[in-house]
């Protein structure tokens, strides 16, 4: 499990029957899940979740965050907004290897429409067990300076 213990986890209604099911993996994983996602009937937006766990894992308190809609796009273009968050949408487990070790992602985005939720447990332990490789780090403080410089 190494440093990652608490995640920040978010869903829309469109990931409603694989919510459940994601959240017990990772608490049978024993990660700590502060859960902000939907659990209702009838349809909600994804903005209002996803803002909530970029900005929880901004705030430092949580070490990642896991956003499940329909695709994983929704998801991602709202974390995105959140300065300090490097939100990935992933599709496989190469794409959730590759989100953590080369662009240093700290939100993975997936999609409930695209994914089987075996697929989709499968790419959030392969995102929390791969660390970032350090080579990359110039890239990423390029990608810090970007948001300095335009988000405001
Ligand atoms: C909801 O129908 C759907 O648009 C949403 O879950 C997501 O896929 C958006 O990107």
């Amino acid at each position: 499990m190494g440093n990652i213990k608490k995640i920040a986890f978010g869903t829309d209604h469109a990931a409603a029957e694989v919510r459940d099911t994601v959240k017990k993996y990772l608490q049978d994983l024993d990660y700590n899940v502060e859960d902000f996602g939907f659990c209702g009937q009838g349809s909600c937006d994804y903005p209002d979740f996803a803002v909530q766990v970029a900005k929880t894992v901004a705030n430092k308190e949580a070490d990642r965050g896991i956003l499940i809609c329909g695709t994983g796009i929704g998801m991602s273009i709202v974390a995105n907004k959140v300065k300090g968050v490097i939100a990935a949408v992933c599709w496989n487990e190469d794409t959730a290897r590759l989100a953590s070790q080369h662009n240093c992602a700290n939100v993975l985005c997936l999609g409930s429409r695209t994914a089987t939720v075996s697929e989709i447990c499968r790419m959030i332990k392969t995102f929390l067990d791969t660390p970032f490789k350090e080579r990359h780090q110039i890239r990423i403080n390029k990608i810090k300076e970007i948001e300095k410089r335009e988000c405001r």
